[in-house]
């Protein structure tokens, strides 16, 4: 979605993108079984039918109750799907709709849904906040897509054969070997956050300055190949490269290499989506924890990008001064510009998409895997909770690490330059990998 300015057009992309998670969501889990939907994959993660019936239940609180003033379908459930209530380990012994009334329950909160959008003035103009712009209706697409990534991830932990499968993308581009290691992001004061995005969240406003000095930034994601260049130089076994907490945590869990990764005969083979294959070397690493991403940065002399140095190599534009919406300009990402939207189960090899390159060069800072910056999870100046304080302010703090950029887990609709992603510095079961940075100064550079 661009910016468009009247209600019509709001409405149509509203649908357009419900209709697209709602697609994604039934792929998903039309091609696992009754009794991989209820079982619990991980520990770390819900059964796919808690999301199923979650996502439903979130739909028939904010659009049609809220936005509505509907009854709605089954407020009784609020409780039971109420994300806060119950952590993920403990919603298998939940008295959860079963896989058929789950599917009930969405069919029928959708078909309200768009009685209600059918309804309901979308133009900026109107006075309740949640429904100018179509606000709810894009929060609400957001959320869902949310959970088609997490429901993904369920299924890369998932044990047995594979269960999804998507065409591989297109194989690195001519120029993708030659290009420069690093490219130079020029210092001066930039954009960060937005307060017009229609869609854009609480956490990604409002919009102000940072003055943000020069720095390099990889020209592309961190690599399988160069990643395995720390394992084997036993990275994993060395506390100078880990922060102290990192080192801890190393320790406790036993890392050796990324998640899904293992040594067999000499060589290094990953799994995913229930194949085993060696590690591909022109990859993205992918299923790193931030401690993992801060020790490789520490061992090559670089160091993680802080969140407004990544926000700024993906949208200022040195020519004009301003922010773009993506690191392109402002279009619609395009299969030419990121590897979004579960199009492919897999990043692209570092290099590709160079239609989606930024005005600095750098590649892939939109899709392919999520990207872990150094910084903690803040609020911006002048930040306002909305629509209700659990959405992002409760998880403010040192806690949470912030990750950009989106993944190929991700659909286009969170696919902006602005949008926030943050989880524990542990986690390595979400799509993410990283990149590194380095003082202009010459601190920080091999
Ligand atoms: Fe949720």
């Amino acid at each position: 979605m661009t910016t468009p300015d009247n209600g019509t057009t709001l409405s149509a992309a509203a649908r357009a993108a419900l209709e697209t998670a709602r697609r994604r969501t039934l792929r998903l889990t039309d091609q696992v079984t009754d009794d991989d939907l209820v079982a619990q994959h991980s520990r770390l993660m819900s059964p796919l039918v808690w999301d199923l019936a979650h996502i439903a239940n979130q739909e028939d609180l904010w659009l049609v109750r809220t936005a509505g003033r509907r009854p709605g379908l089954r407020p009784d459930l609020d409780p039971l799907y109420d994300a806060f209530q119950h952590p993920r380990a403990d919603r298998p012994a939940l008295p959860l709709l079963g896989p058929a009334a789950a599917r009930a329950y969405l069919t029928a909160v959708r078909a309200a849904t768009f009685e209600v959008l059918a309804g309901t003035d979308t133009s900026p103009d109107n006075p309740d906040p949640l429904l100018a712009n179509g606000f709810v209706f894009g929060m609400l697409a957001q959320h869902e897509q949310q959970h088609d990534e997490t429901m993904l991830a369920t299924l890369q932990l998932r044990e047995g054969p594979p269960v999804v499968q998507a065409p591989a993308p297109p194989p690195a581009p001519a120029d993708a070997a030659t290009l420069p290691r690093e490219v130079l992001v020029p210092g001066g004061p930039f954009t960060m956050g937005t307060s017009t995005d229609p869609w854009a969240l609480d956490n990604e406003r409002p919009h102000h300055t940072v003055d943000v000095p020069a720095f390099w930034l990889d020209t592309v994601p961190v690599s399988n190949a160069a990643y395995q260049a720390f394992v084997d130089d036993g990275g994993y076994r060395e506390p100078r490269w880990w922060a102290p907490e990192g080192w801890r945590h190393v320790r406790k869990a036993g890392l050796r290499a990324p998640l899904f990764w293992r040594r067999e005969g000499g060589r290094w083979l990953r799994r995913r989506f229930g194949v085993t294959e060696a590690v591909p070397p022109d990859e993205p690493v992918l299923h790193v924890c931030w401690y993992e991403a801060d020790a490789y940065a520490r061992w090559a002399g670089r160091r993680l990008p802080t969140e407004a140095e990544w926000e700024k190599a993906a949208r200022h534009d040195p020519a004009t001064g301003r922010s773009r919406r993506h690191p392109w300009g402002d279009a619609e990402p395009g299969p030419e510009h990121a590897n979004l939207g579960q199009r492919h189960l897999q990043p692209a090899p570092v290099g590709s998409f160079p239609a989606g390159a930024a005005p600095s060069g750098a590649r892939q800072l939109i899709g392919d895997v999520w990207e872990w910056t150094a910084s903690d999870f803040d609020p911006y100046p002048g930040f306002t909770a909305f629509p209700y304080k659990e959405y992002s302010e409760v998880f403010f703090g040192p806690d949470y690490k912030v990750l950009r950029g989106g993944a190929f887990s991700v659909d286009p609709v969170a696919g902006r330059s602005t949008f926030r992603n943050w989880d524990y510095p542990i986690r390595r079961q979400i799509f993410a990998g990283f990149r590194t940075a380095g003082n202009a100064a010459g601190e920080g550079r091999d």
